[in-house]
């Protein structure tokens, strides 16, 4: 691990002069193992991207999993696609490396990993009682109030097709008041909303046993999970764009269907989208 040399909270604030809820002690560490599925971690103050890590462990072969990759700040974080991923101290940023046989999740599964990464982060913050709207955007944005608060981003080794990285990127702490333009006006933060900081390290537990439990629900429980992924869909109902590599298409969108597909009605009938991107809505 990584973790700087320091033994309680308040010794680790005061020399670093980083804020309490940011701070990840130790002993917040032996929580996470003790109390989530985590088998291995590591930790970085600094890091390019905890996903390009997380692809580099995964060609060791002596690594246990469920492993994370938590980072206080990231100098290249990835985005889906060609964007990156802005950050500043305070946001709570990580990758999760599963295997499919520990982690039953067959290959054929992950685009419902997807899903369903972004539902168990939408249900991580239910548990904050902020009582404001937390939705999932198709196919896994986690959106609060009708903007952007969490982003994911799933990987896979091309040597090591076993391996699944789930890279999540959450406002938490962080201002986003030196974000570029654009973030300013479609991101959020969690602490923006509440009106309060929020302890990275109580959110993070929160976060992975949310995980665990929805992600054992795939392939056993799969009725209830659409059910979940429904009633939290941002696009229902919604005139959309939807990029779908060298064409987009416009229409009303419908729902998400028991594929994980977004069901998009436009003017020559209904189109299913498998993967994609959702520009306009
Ligand atoms: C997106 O919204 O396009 C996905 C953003 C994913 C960002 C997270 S932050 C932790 C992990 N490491 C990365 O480099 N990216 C993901």
């Amino acid at each position: 691990m990584g973790a700087r040399d320091v033994r309680s909270k308040d010794s680790m604030v005061r020399q670093s002069g980083i804020s309490r809820d940011n701070v990840f002690t130790p002993a917040d560490f032996d929580d996470l193992v003790r109390s989530t599925f985590i088998e291995e971690f590591e930790f970085h103050p600094e890091i390019d991207s905890t996903n390009a890590r997380a692809l580099c462990l995964a060609r060791e072969t002596s690594h246990r999993y469920p492993l994370l990759i938590l980072a206080e700040h990231q100098t290249a974080g990835r985005g889906r696609g060609s964007n990156r991923w802005w950050g500043a101290p305070g946001a709570l940023t990580f990758s999760l490396v599963l295997d499919h046989v520990t982690a039953q999740l067959p290959p054929r599964r992950w685009p419902q990993a997807s899903l369903t990464t972004g539902l168990a982060v939408c249900e991580a913050l239910e548990g904050l009682r902020l009582n404001r709207s937390i939705q999932l955007k198709w196919p896994n944005d986690v959106y609060l109030e009708g903007r952007k608060v969490c982003g994911v981003l799933l990987e896979s080794p091309a040597e090591q097709p076993s391996i699944l990285v789930l890279g999540i990127g959450l406002n938490v702490n962080n201002s986003l008041q030196n974000a570029p333009q654009e973030l300013q006006s479609t991101a959020v933060t969690l602490a923006d909303v509440a009106g309060r900081s929020c302890c990275l390290s109580d959110l993070l537990k929160r976060v992975l046993q949310c995980l665990a439990e929805r992600l054992s629900w795939i392939g056993c429980r799969d009725d209830e999970l659409w059910a979940r992924y429904r009633e939290r869909c941002l696009l229902t109902g919604r005139p959309i764009c939807v990029e779908l590599g060298q064409r987009s298409i416009r229409g009303l969108c419908r729902g998400i269907d028991e594929e994980g597909a977004l069901v998009v009605e436009t003017d020559e009938g209904i189109e299913k989208c498998f993967a994609g991107v959702v520009t306009q809505f």
